[in-house]
């Protein structure tokens, strides 16, 4: 396999060579991001088992970025978001420059303990879930099939966002991801080698009315146009 800076060196190469790449790269963007990148995720994700239409997408300098701009997008200050009791350290920073409150919901090797988050829930529904289903940071914890299915039927039931942290997708990957199917409300960062070259994408949920999706894109795409081509 080929080195990461020399398939950018490469690409950086062909675009230097190429006038109108060159005047496109260096042009202000659009704030969603390109089409045609968003074009290559949606068709990335529905071969992954998700279809998510090219429209539902913001392009994103990072995951962390995607996780910023969802909270900010769903949530307002002062409410609460749940996450695993060990947990991403970047979302629990994203939260507090939100001013969110994160309550920590206990894990085990099968992931979040989903009664323990119907209890949380009967008190006072959070507004938002975080969960990195397919490998938990710092644990690595994956989270059940069960268990997805018991997150899918709260979130419905109480109404609260999912935000799956799909950081470990890989472009490449040829298996459908096991939460295919179920409700996300995604910052699905795609940002696998070459790092230096942060790149992600934040997709609204699957099978949510145009309405909400549009609604949710025009919220995260003013904060997403940091210009990158
Ligand atoms: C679970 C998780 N989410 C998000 C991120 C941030 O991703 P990025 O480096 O693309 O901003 C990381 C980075 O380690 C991570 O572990």
């Amino acid at each position: 396999m080929r080195c990461a800076a020399s398939l950018l060196g490469q690409a950086l190469a062909g675009i230097a060579e190429d006038r109108a790449a060159l005047e496109r790269a260096v042009a202000y963007q659009p704030e969603r991001g390109l089409a045609g990148h968003r074009e290559r995720l949606a068709a990335w994700m529905t071969r992954l088992g998700m279809p998510v239409a090219p429209e539902a997408f913001v392009i994103t300098a990072g995951g962390q970025h995607g996780i910023d701009l969802t909270l900010r997008a769903l949530t307002r200050p002062g409410e609460r978001i749940a996450a695993d009791a060990l947990t991403y350290p970047g979302l629990i920073g994203a939260a507090r420059q939100a001013h969110l409150k994160t309550l920590a919901v206990p894990l085990d090797d099968a992931g979040m303990d989903m009664e323990a988050l119907a209890r949380l829930c009967a008190q006072q529904p959070p507004r938002l879930v975080y969960v990195t289903p397919d490998q938990n940071n710092p644990t690595g914890a994956v989270l059940s099939e069960d268990r997805r299915e018991r997150l899918a039927a709260l979130a419905r039931q109480h109404e609260f966002w999912i935000l799956e942290d799909g950081v470990q997708y890989l472009p490449e990957a040829s298996a459908a991801p096991r939460s295919s199917g179920w409700p996300r409300s995604a910052p699905c960062s795609p940002s696998a080698p070459p790092r230096c070259w942060r790149a992600g994408c934040a997709s609204a949920p699957c099978g949510c009315p145009r309405r909400c999706r549009s609604r949710w894109v025009r919220r995260c795409a003013p904060r997403a146009g940091w210009c990158r081509p």
